[in-house]
């Protein structure tokens, strides 16, 4: 069922120059996210913004959103005062499947690396197996980092010089394990090719232009291969049948 929350912002932090981190007092949302999941906030604008679930402290009753500006929207939600209301609609979508394995990739991409914080954070307190593998544009783009994660810049002046794939190429690969994507486009089409060239279940989150976040409106279609024969796709909503899927199964 969706619900709506008035949250209260308990914390901004500024992560980079332009991107802040909000810590949002909401235990409900704390209690019943999954990694993959996202909300959608209210701003002035008459669309709520969808952004994914960083991190989650349930004994606290927060959890965190990551907001990289690019527009009116984020802009306004990035420099927001503590202590200040919002409308927020969630937890939305479906999550990852984290008991596909007990040994995961987790690769990320920009502002992908908010989801996959969650997802890490989750799998390591279940205690499976876990690479990071963080990709940014340049150093002043790195955030929510550890000595522990597998980092690789565009630029080359923080980490690897490259894409994720140059990351990714690093590791010895072992037994089961599942990769898990979030990013722009062409970075997932080039992990979940990776991945099925070394035979891993490859799991990527769509990340669309959204409206209403749960299922109604239809701006967030994508195309679907189709299971029916004859018919060349079908559409799905990323919002509600996503924003994860399986590698393969969304047209990209
Ligand atoms: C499921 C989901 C999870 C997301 N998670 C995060 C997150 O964790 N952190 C984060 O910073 N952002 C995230 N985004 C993107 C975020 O929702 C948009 O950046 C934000 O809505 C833009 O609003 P705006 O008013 O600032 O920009 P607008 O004025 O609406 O647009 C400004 C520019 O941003 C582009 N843009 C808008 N929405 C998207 C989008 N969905 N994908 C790519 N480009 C877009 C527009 O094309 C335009 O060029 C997520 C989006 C989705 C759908
Ligand atoms: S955003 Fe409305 S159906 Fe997905």
């Amino acid at each position: 069922m969706n619900r709506e929350y008035s949250c209260k912002i308990l914390k901004r932090d500024m992560l980079t120059s332009d991107t802040a981190y909000l810590t949002i007092e909401c235990a409900d949302i704390a209690n019943r996210a999954v990694p993959g999941q996202f909300v959608n906030v209210s701003c002035s604008r008459f669309l709520k913004r969808p952004f994914g679930i960083a991190s989650v402290d349930t004994s606290a009753g927060t959890f965190n959103i990551g907001i990289k500006v690019v527009g009116a929207g984020s802009s306004e939600l990035a420099s927001i005062e503590e202590g200040s209301i919002v409308n927020v609609l969630g937890p939305l979508g479906n999550g990852f499947d984290l008991s596909a394995s007990d040994s995961f990739i987790l690769v990320s991409g920009g502002t992908g690396v908010f989801p996959i914080n969650f997802a890490y954070e989750t799998l390591r307190s279940k205690g499976k197996n876990v690479t990071m593998v963080q990709g940014f544009r340049d150093k002043s783009q790195v955030c929510l980092t550890s000595d522990e994660y597998i980092v690789t810049t565009d630029a080359g002046d923080y980490g690897i010089k490259g894409t994720c794939i140059a990351g990714l190429d690093t590791l010895k690969i072992e037994g089961n394990t599942t990769v898990c994507c979030v990013g722009p486009v062409p970075m997932m089409k080039a992990v979940g090719n990776w991945a099925s060239g070394k035979g891993l279940k490859c799991y990527i989150s769509m990340e669309q232009r959204m409206a209403c976040g749960i299922g109604i409106c239809l701006v967030c279609v994508c195309k679907k291969k189709a299971e029916e024969e004859g018919i060349p796709f079908e559409h799905v909503r990323c919002c509600k049948d996503g924003p994860v899927f399986e590698f393969g199964e969304v047209i990209l």
